[in-house]
């Protein structure tokens, strides 16, 4: 039986693309899973079909107060949180710094940064409490390169990284480790909340080459919690095969 085997998951950002694949994945291991994210109903619909208990909590992670709330407020036999996914992010936009969207920016940061900031240091008291415990962050090749337009979105994902670095140096003394799935271009609803509902300028995105899925990206995180206690995986950086750097992908091949 596999170590996930009633392990208690709390997943940010769960009713689509990575962090709803990881749900799935997570799921095959018989874990618990705590489903937060704004869409109640795409995380009723998600757990109607998984065959394991969860618990489903409508969450906007940049309300500061809405996460502690989720999180003190969790029923009893929920509240040992034994793995953390800082799964929800986005990014808005590929403009210029000079022509940028300043609301856009405000958004990306109170949710990659911020609301990350915010679910971690909800949870992380209790796994230091506890004595256990692991933090999965979804960060992006965006966190250790920077490309044209990705201006803002480029430097949350090097926020994400670092605050990553700083959470391992912390908990150093206690069993609790930290990691980083960190993936190139992945085929979500990302390009679509990017270009603001666009779908045709999503959809070309990903033309050309064999994007990475979202369940190649939560075989990792599930890989990476499943390692034995003593094992720690730092960061894994993932791209589709036809991806060499956050610029160099072999389109029409
Ligand atoms: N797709 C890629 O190519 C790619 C590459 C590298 C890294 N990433 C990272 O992977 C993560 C997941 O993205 P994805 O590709 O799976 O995109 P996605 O399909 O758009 O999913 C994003 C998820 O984040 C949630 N979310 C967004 N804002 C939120 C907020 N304020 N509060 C709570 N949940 C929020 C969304 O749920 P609601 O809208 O229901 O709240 C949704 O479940 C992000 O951190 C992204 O930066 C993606």
């Amino acid at each position: 039986m596999s170590d996930l085997h009633n392990k208690i998951v709390f997943i940010t950002g769960a009713s689509a693309g990575i962090g709803e694949a990881c749900a799935r994945k997570f799921a095959e291991h018989h874990a618990r899973l705590i489903l937060t994210a704004r869409r109640r109903s795409r995380l009723e619909q998600l757990a109607q079909g998984l065959d394991t208990d969860c618990h489903i909590i409508e969450l906007d992670i940049r309300d500061r107060w809405a996460v502690d709330e989720a999180v003190n407020g969790l029923p009893k036999d929920w509240k040992a949180v034994d793995i953390l996914v800082n799964n929800a992010g986005l990014g808005r936009g590929l403009e210029k710094l000079h022509e940028g969207n300043v609301d856009g920016w405000e958004e990306m940061i109170d949710t990659n940064i911020k609301g990350l900031l915010y679910t971690s240091r909800a949870i992380l008291p209790g796994m230091v409490a506890r004595g256990s415990g692991h933090v999965i962050n979804i960060g992006s090749i965006a966190g250790h390169e920077v490309y044209p337009g990705g201006n803002v979105y480029c430097s949350t994902k090097h926020a994400v990284d670092a605050i990553t670095k700083g959470m391992r140096i912390d908990l150093v003394d206690t069993p609790i480790r930290v990691s980083t799935v960190d993936p190139g271009l992945v085929e979500t609803e990302f390009s679509e909340v990017r270009f603001y509902g666009d779908k045709e300028r999503a959809k070309k995105v990903y033309e050309g080459y064999q994007p990475l899925s979202a369940d190649d990206v939560a075989e990792a995180v599930v890989w990476i919690a499943d390692r034995p206690p003593h094992v720690q995986i730092a960061e894994i950086i993932i791209f589709p095969t036809a991806q060499a750097s956050a610029m160099v992908v072999d389109k029409n091949n």
